[in-house]
């Protein structure tokens, strides 16, 4: 297996394809389970955290990340952002998903100086992201949608220490969409 960091302006067509593989295996076209968040309108992200079979083979595990200055209790603060996570499910509970997210946060701290991590997730994957780490936030987030400043509840919100103490109370506006 192979660790590779794209960043987005830089993937292939290639990539493209393997990561849309990748989406359409871990959400098969037709799926009737809810998701919640088909609604809103969501970030993109700015690099990809990827796992490859080869040194340029398949993609089977992804990390998104970007960073935004977003606001804690109305103070600046540099929000370093994982979305887009899944492991290839013919390949899980192989430590992928581990992998993908561990170099994410080195990325996110050493590279791109984020303070702290933020990402929201469905009940079903909090245990995984609390194995790695990432605590609850109970506090508000507010997050940008085309109709306006919306407080964000369809998910669940870890956040991870980086450079920083990560909050777990307050409010946060992501000052933009969500990721
Ligand atoms: C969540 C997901 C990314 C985990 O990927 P993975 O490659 O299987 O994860 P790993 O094998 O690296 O697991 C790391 C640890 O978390 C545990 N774990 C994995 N999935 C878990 C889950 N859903 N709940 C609780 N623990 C979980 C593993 O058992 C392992 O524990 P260990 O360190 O004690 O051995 C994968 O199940 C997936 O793609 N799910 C569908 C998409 C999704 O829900 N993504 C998250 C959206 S926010």
């Amino acid at each position: 297996m192979y660790l590779d960091v794209i960043a987005n302006d830089d993937r292939s067509d290639k990539d493209r394809e393997q990561l849309q593989r990748l989406n359409a295996a871990v959400y098969p076209p037709g799926d009737s389970t809810d998701n919640p968040g088909a609604g809103l309108s969501w970030a993109r992200t700015e690099r990809s955290v990827v796992v490859r079979i080869t040194v340029d083979g398949d993609i089977v595990a992804h990390a998104g990340v970007l960073t935004r200055c977003c606001l804690h209790n109305d103070r600046p603060v540099r929000i370093g952002g994982i979305g887009g996570v899944k492991t290839h499910p013919e390949i899980r509970n192989s430590g992928l998903g581990r992998q993908v997210m561990t170099r994410a946060a080195e990325i996110l701290r050493d590279d791109l100086a984020a303070d702290f991590g933020l990402l929201v997730c469905p009940v079903s994957a909090a245990g995984f992201y609390e194995r790695l780490g990432w605590r609850a936030f109970s506090g508000e987030l507010w997050i940008d949608q085309p109709a306006g400043r919306t407080l964000f509840t369809i998910n669940q919100v870890k956040v991870l220490p980086l450079r920083g103490e990560a909050p777990v109370s307050g409010t946060i506006d992501l000052c933009g969409f969500p990721w």
